[in-house]
């Protein structure tokens, strides 16, 4: 069976981007892979988070990831931190990685342009222990968003290095992957861009967003006046709330309202009310059951430590055979 690994960063409530590029496609995966599904933890810290706000959301995501429907019976769900292997395992890959090709990495690009006071080491070293994640478990199968498509190559490029320098077939290559025909960029509410944290809180829809809260960000979202000759090409913000009806709404209704854009005759309230409606009971399944599961500490302590118990006999494995092929043998 092959194997899949994902992960996403705890820096706080997930959005609808978190989740229909990644943990939907998670809980769908469980059922026919062998799956390890992750909170970065390691991962955040590029942006110093108090410990407070680490713990807070590490909890946050363990809680979601349930909520979402990852079932700790059939996946391996665990925080990466409690994988000390891992930071082993980028110990050694940073040997092999090399300054010109982390620079040239857009991830890295754009938050140097986002954020030039903080571009730390461990910033430009990111991809590397994305890739140890990846390989630590042998993944083959990587449910992501658009965004972690270049991070996916160049996982390869590390694990096909590795092999070439040791002369060794032992890292597999993993690929993105996802249900449906392309990754998925899910765009923001605020008119440019995708959905993310850094582009605010009124560019994202949360999961753990009340349903109030949702139709109040949908109305507010970013549109112009509408369309004046028929068949109008749409501007951006347009673009992105059809994008966006198309990935919560149903395709008869994407069609009632692109067929009312192209007669100039869309209304715009009309068109957010729906898209709020239609995101409103996307996420109400999840949304539901996030209070309770949230409030049940003694289930989420075993969650924990079971999924550490499993990713660390799968990490232990892999990190005897890295130091045998490196050459650390016992004297
Ligand atoms: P993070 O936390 O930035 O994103 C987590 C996942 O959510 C997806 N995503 C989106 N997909 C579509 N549209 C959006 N607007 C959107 N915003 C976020 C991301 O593509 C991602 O799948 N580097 C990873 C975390 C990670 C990882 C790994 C993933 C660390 N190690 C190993 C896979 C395998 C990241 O982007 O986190």
């Amino acid at each position: 069976m092959e194997t899949v690994v994902s992960g996403i960063r705890s820096t706080g409530k997930l959005h609808l981007g978190n989740y229909y590029g990644a943990l939907s496609n998670f809980v769908k995966m469980q059922n026919d892979y062998n799956c390890f599904f992750f909170i970065a933890d390691l991962h955040s810290l590029t942006t110093h988070p108090t410990p407070e706000n680490l713990y807070n959301t590490v909890r946050q995501v363990v809680v979601e990831y349930l909520a979402a429907g990852i079932d700790p019976e059939k996946s391996t769900i665990y925080i990466q931190s409690h994988v000390p292997e891992v930071a082993e395992l980028y110990l050694y890959m940073n040997m092999n990685a090399y300054l010109g090709e982390l620079e040239r990495a857009t991830a890295f690009k754009d938050k140097v342009r986002a954020n030039p006071d903080n571009v730390n080491a461990g910033l430009l070293t990111y991809p590397v222990l994305m890739a140890c994640d990846i390989l630590l478990h042998h993944g083959t199968k990587v449910p992501v968003g658009k965004d972690q498509e270049q991070h996916l190559e160049m996982t390869r490029t590390f694990g096909n290095r590795f092999n070439r320098l040791y002369n060794v077939d032992y890292f597999k290559e993993a690929f993105a992957f996802t249900y449906s025909d392309k990754l998925v960029k899910v765009p923001g509410l605020d008119g440019n861009g995708k959905m993310g944290k850094s582009n605010g809180d009124a560019s994202c829809v949360y999961l753990s967003d009340a349903p109030e809260i949702i139709r109040k960000k949908v109305m507010r979202a970013v549109s112009d006046s509408g369309p004046t000759e028929i068949n109008q090409p749409k501007p951006e913000p347009i673009q992105n709330l059809f994008d966006l009806m198309k990935i919560v709404s149903s395709a008869d209704t994407l069609q009632h309202f692109e067929d009312l854009y192209n007669k100039c005759e869309i209304r715009y309230g009309d068109f957010k009310k729906q898209l709020a409606e239609d995101m409103v009971l996307a996420t109400t399944p999840v949304y539901s059951r996030i209070k309770e599961i949230s409030e049940d500490e003694e289930y989420l302590q075993k969650v924990i430590r079971l999924g550490a118990e499993k990713a660390r006999e799968s990490a232990t494995k892999t990190m005897k055979e890295v130091r045998e092929i490196i050459g650390f043998r016992p004297f």
